[in-house]
């Protein structure tokens, strides 16, 4: 079963922004109740463009909130610290001072959980005057595109996924690169939530049906392989899967509300405004286990 392609909708001004992935949605209010009409073509238009930046929004946490419960349960992220008053709401905050951004590399959320968070949603409260802008990847087509000789060697792997210390970051724990390097992003100990996981590295998403690679910074090695024998595979997905023909590029407006399908897409936060703040209000919806 293939996802929808050409959804006519009804409410929303639905206008793609790349070939591959991505679309700006335009015609509706998300601080007031939205039909379920309204939603159910929302969710259309995330499963046709698995990316949707949902432009000209005024939304208090509580309304913000409101909408993603609509969604599913919220995921709590095991290792940041949400916001004092809503703690299922992490502010993603960087400074003119801090040199590093938070998700400044590819990835897809809470991959390292066995039930990965299965959509994202970012609301900008506060932009640069230019840059800032988030990357993503159409994780469908990066299946897709392999040759059938690497599909069945693909559909074979397990990754094994960690929360903290990635090898990517030269093993060093979040606590310490935080404190460092992103002033305002607060790490908290996880206590005894689970954040290594084992994945399948090609995972049918739920709805659509489609098979999409699996893949993010968050696999140290494939389940049952060294470090040594699983790192140029590790370095060929990755590179294939954020191929430039597989990704589009939001630029965000104060008030963009991005809503992004983690099954099916990694993205990347662009750290290319080292003078300027950008404040993001970001909450994660809980997913099931990848098969
Ligand atoms: C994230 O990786 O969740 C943050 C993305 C962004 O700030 O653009």
């Amino acid at each position: 079963m293939n996802a929808p392609r050409n959804t006519q909708y009804r409410h929303l001004d639905v206008q793609k922004i790349s070939g591959s992935l991505g679309a700006e949605i335009r015609g509706v209010d998300l601080s007031t109740d939205a039909s379920d009409e309204v939603l159910s073509e929302i969710r259309a238009a995330l499963l046709d463009n698995l990316v949707i930046a949902i432009r000209d929004q005024d939304l208090t946490p509580e309304q913000q909130l409101a909408f993603a419960r609509r969604w599913g349960d919220i995921h709590l992220h095991p290792f940041m610290e949400g916001m004092a008053d809503h703690p299922e709401i992490l502010a993603i905050i960087k400074r003119p001072t801090d040199k590093k951004n938070f998700g400044g590399s590819w990835h897809t959320d809470q991959m390292f959980s066995p039930s990965p968070a299965m959509g994202t949603m970012l609301y900008a409260k506060e932009v640069p005057s230019a840059g800032g802008d988030t990357l993503f990847t159409n994780q469908y087509l990066a299946y897709e595109s392999l040759s059938d000789g690497m599909k069945a060697v693909a559909d074979q792997l397990r990754t094994v996924c960690v929360g903290d210390n990635f090898k990517q970051a030269g093993g060093v724990s979040r606590k310490d690169r935080y404190a460092r390097q992103m002033s305002e992003m607060k790490v908290k100990d996880p206590g005894n939530v689970q954040t290594t996981s084992v994945h399948p590295l090609v995972r049918t998403h739920p709805e659509t049906g489609r098979k999409a690679l699996y893949i993010g910074g968050h696999v140290q090695h494939f389940d049952g392989m060294t470090d040594e024998e699983s790192q140029p595979l590790i370095d060929f997905f990755m590179k294939h899967s954020t191929r430039p023909e597989f990704t589009c590029r939001v630029r965000w407006q104060t008030g963009t509300l991005t809503f992004w399908d983690n099954r099916c897409t990694q993205h990347f936060a662009v750290n290319d405004y080292p003078a300027e703040t950008r404040i993001m209000h970001r909450i994660t919806i809980c997913g099931d286990a990848p098969f």
